[in-house]
């Protein structure tokens, strides 16, 4: 595991591309903020390389307070010339004005339920009902996501609930959530990410249980960052909500070379090793994203490999589809439709300003979602190909599209409250703007998976308890 920090950026052209395209649209409406403000804020960066603007222009309510976002008209292509040097021009003024202390509810649902896009939407301020459980009160937060132990003195970025634009979630029940698992079994497979959404759920589902003695891992394991497989049991349902670490999905391993020194690589046509435990499972939740954005996998330099031929050079984004197609054919030859359901949780967006996660890139004292700008619209060009290899399979596989949900959350992320601070001061060093704080984000993609299995036809075999 690289630490807490290493998963993320996809951004290195993407930055000052960005900042060049954007500049007459941006320029405008930054200027008055940075004449205003009399420290100039550094740009935040979401994605690394791979960023894709939004393919047209993004449906929103009228709102004649906001001005509408910068039209972005740039060539879909990446580019093949070097990028200009970085530019420090922000991506998105920032902003101060205070979110809608109550945005309009969401309309009625009109049709069956399912047809409108759970993922289209705003936050809305709920005082009433979040969090799902008391900052610091959680025993499976592990302490990269402690925020509020570790120090964080702002809570408001807890009290957010998402509220899509044109239909209404149903009511979070996680009594309901439990009953609906009554006999089966969860599991998150994926990166430290989906670990974080694995505490979330733990953590959600946990207070729905009187006696918290009546859940526990079946081995005994506390949650550390060191293991890659818990099970917790939830006696009074006979349920298990499980996890398993698979950084690509596909299989890991390792080459030798001539002086006998190890080298990693990764066989993008060979299933991860753990593939052996996601059988069988009634409900599985995936993901892979983050490690595809750095190092030697992005740089893919004798490390790809497929049948018995190691490439020299790969590109990763290639690669990347190459193993999803190998996830897909997985998951279409060993699951049933009838008996399972499968996700596949999109890209969650970090957001660093002034570098990146592991050179002094920071989002330290952001209490606010970011409410417009580029940023929002911001679709990673991996999403693209999940989208594309997931539309060609057999297997019904629901994607949690949560990308642009995310993409508001520059207040959501451990910062520099990833660890317990040492007396008072805290570490400035490398801050987490990755992962997110607990409670937090990822307990709405928990409502999200809830309301997935509320609303869309369960499977077959389910009907029969
Ligand atoms: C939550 O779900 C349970 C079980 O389905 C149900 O008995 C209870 O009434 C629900 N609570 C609310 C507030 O809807
Ligand atoms: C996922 O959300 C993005 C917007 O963030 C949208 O462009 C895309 O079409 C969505 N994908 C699906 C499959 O709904």
């Amino acid at each position: 595991m690289p630490p807490a920090a290493a998963l993320l950026p996809w951004r290195r052209l993407v930055v000052p591309l960005l900042a060049v395209v954007s500049v007459p649209f941006v320029l405008p409406l930054a200027l008055p903020f940075l004449l205003r403000s009399s420290s100039s804020r550094q740009p935040l960066s979401v994605h690394r390389l791979d960023w894709l603007p939004p393919l047209s222009p993004l449906p929103r309510t009228p709102d004649p307070s906001t001005p509408p976002p910068p039209p972005l008209t740039l060539p879909l292509a990446p580019p093949t010339t070097p990028p200009p040097p970085p530019s420090t021009l922000p991506m998105a003024p920032p902003t101060r004005s205070s979110p809608a202390a109550s945005p309009p509810p969401p309309e009625k649902d009109e049709g069956g339920g399912t047809t409108c896009d759970l993922y289209d939407g705003e936050w809305a301020r709920d005082e009433a009902a979040r969090p799902l459980y008391a900052p610091g009160t959680c025993p499976y937060v592990d302490e990269a996501y402690a925020c509020a132990s570790n120090g964080r003195p702002d809570a408001a970025y807890t009290r957010w609930r998402w509220a899509p634009r044109r239909c209404r979630l149903p009511r979070f029940n996680a009594t309901d959530f439990l009953a609906t698992l009554r006999g089966k079994r969860l599991m998150l497979v994926g990166d430290s990410m989906n670990r974080n959404q694995f505490e979330s759920l733990l953590c959600i589902l946990r207070e729905a249980i009187p006696d918290k003695t009546r859940m526990f891992e079946t081995h005994g394991y506390r949650i550390s960052k060191g293991r890659g497989y818990f099970v917790f049991k939830f006696v009074d349902y006979d349920c298990t909500v499980e996890f398993v670490r698979s950084h690509f999905l596909v299989r890991e391993g390792v080459r030798y070379n001539r002086q006998k020194n190890s080298n990693p690589i990764l066989q993008i046509d060979r299933i991860d090793k753990s593939a052996s435990r996601w059988r069988k499972v009634d409900v599985l939740v995936f993901n892979t994203g983050h490690w595809w954005t750095h190092g030697k996998t992005a740089r893919g330099i004798n490390y790809y490999k497929e049948g018995d031929m190691l490439y020299p050079q790969f590109d990763s984004t290639e690669a990347y589809r190459r193993a999803l197609k190998t996830w897909a054919r997985w998951i279409d030859k060993n699951m049933d439709p009838a008996k399972s359901v499968v996700f596949y949780r999109g890209y969650s967006t970090a957001h660093f300003r002034g570098g990146e996660w592991d050179s002094g890139g920071s989002c330290s004292g952001e209490t606010e979602p970011t409410l417009r700008g580029a940023v929002i619209g911001s679709y990673p060009r991996k999403m693209r190909v999940v989208e594309e290899v997931i539309g060609r399979m057999r297997f019904p596989v629901r994607l949690l599209n949560v990308t642009k949900l995310t993409n508001f959350r520059k207040d959501g992320h451990p910062s520099v409250y990833g660890k317990a601070a040492a007396g008072k001061k805290v570490s400035r060093r490398k801050q987490d703007c990755s992962h997110w704080c607990l409670p937090g984000v990822p307990d709405a993609w928990n409502e999200l998976i809830y309301a997935s299995l509320v609303l869309e036809p369960k499977p077959r075999s389910w009907k029969h308890h």
